[in-house]
């Protein structure tokens, strides 16, 4: 009945992709999932108390709109892991997850009509984000024989007199793909003759197999036209505390917190505490550590397994994602995901929700217990064969 008042922008949004397979597979009894990028693992025990003492303290009210000074400033302090130097006071503020950062990174940056080049398959809020503040979206294609990284050629292809911002996100949701620096510095020199502004969602930088992460705000010249995003949510198992954190420009910070201190107040003070435990024990390390030695595990069982079934299968790098091609099976992504959750009760998520380049391709998630992962495998085999 209230359709007429609802906006046309959010009407014609389509759903997540994601959600769609989500409510089908929570339909259906014994459905087993791959599907949901959420580590698998409780947040660590002491964490959980640091949040919990900051309770019983009463440390309960609002913070500074822009998060707690030793929480920007342990943020600083550990970005200096990925070369990158920046002053908690002014140039970190604190947002509820990274998703918050990419709503307000792109609000803060873009006029109607900009030019958004969206580097795909991508997370699926980058679209709807760009397109709620009127920019349009410019896909940037990553392909399986580049490994999903983003080339030098296919950045210039997309580049026009109206682009502003490049979006991208290494290590990649849903590929698995990581850029090294020499990728990097390819882009950075484009960016910089273009006199582009890049939004760097780094939320899977504590997740690389082998090689370690490099941001491109850490090349010369970028920092002062890169913002970086991150957050507690994957690297820490804090997914549901909400909590991420933006590092870029100062004028940048202070215009994203104008819109942050309206619309958010401050991120959740619990969390925050939390956060600054997760940031400050020195105990980081050698967590971070055990739960990437136990996705590497099962990125080796996962990739295996869809090579064993003779489905073509980029090795990711980083992340915690598989993204094998299905299109020699004859069918598009829906189509297979559809047919594999009928038949097999098994969820994945077919590629085109990640941008209609992802068409061909199901993403399949490794932050799942080994025992999850070899009885979907099995079943997909099953599926698989059968075809
Ligand atoms: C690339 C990417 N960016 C951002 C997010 C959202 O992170 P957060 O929980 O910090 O909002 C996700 C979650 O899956 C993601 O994959």
């Amino acid at each position: 009945m209230c359709n007429s008042y609802i906006s046309n922008l959010v009407k014609h949004m389509p759903d997540s992709g994601i959600k769609d397979f989500f409510d089908v597979a929570n339909s259906l009894d014994g459905a087993l999932s791959l599907g949901v990028g959420e580590p698998d693992f409780a947040t660590p025990k002491h964490i959980r108390d640091a949040a919990v003492a900051s309770i019983r303290r009463a440390d309960t009210k609002y913070t500074d709109n822009r998060g707690t000074v030793e929480l920007r400033q342990a943020v600083a302090e550990y970005l200096e892991k990925f070369d990158l130097h920046y002053h908690g006071a002014d140039e970190v503020l604190i947002t509820m997850g990274a998703s918050e950062g990419i709503d307000l990174a792109l609000r803060t940056l873009i006029n109607p009509g900009d030019e958004v080049l969206v580097v795909e398959p991508c997370y699926v809020s980058y679209e709807p984000c760009v397109e709620l503040c009127g920019g349009i979206v410019a896909a940037v294609r990553t392909k399986a024989s580049d490994r999903f990284r983003l080339t030098a050629a296919g950045l210039l292809e997309k580049i026009t007199e109206k682009t502003k911002v490049l979006l991208m996100s290494f290590p990649n949701n849903p590929t698995g793909a990581i850029m090294e620096k020499e990728d990097l510095e390819a882009v950075a020199e484009i960016v910089k003759a273009h006199n582009l502004f890049v939004i760097s969602d780094e939320i899977y930088a504590e997740l690389t197999y082998g090689k370690k992460h490099v941001s491109i705000a850490s090349l010369p010249g970028m920092a002062e036209r890169t913002l970086v995003l991150n957050g507690f949510s994957k690297a820490f198992a804090m997914t549901g505390w909400r909590l991420g954190f933006a590092a870029g420009p100062k004028d940048v910070i202070f215009y994203m917190n104008k819109i942050h201190q309206f619309t958010t107040m401050s991120a959740g003070t619990t969390s925050q505490y939390a956060a600054l435990e997760a940031l400050k024990n020195p105990v980081r390390e050698a967590e971070l550590e055990r739960m990437r030695t136990e996705y590497d595990k099962r990125r080796g069982v996962m990739v295996r397994g869809f090579l064993d079934m003779g489905l073509d299968v980029a090795v990711p790098e980083g992340a915690f994602y598989v993204f094998p091609s299905v299109a020699p099976l004859g069918m598009d992504s829906q189509e297979f995901c559809r047919q594999l959750l009928q038949e097999q009760r098994v969820a994945v998520i077919p590629g085109d929700a990640f941008g209609a380049c992802g068409d061909g391709f199901v993403r399949c998630s490794y932050a799942y217990s080994e025992d999850v992962i070899r009885k979907c495998l099995q079943k997909i085999a099953a599926f698989v064969q059968s075809r």
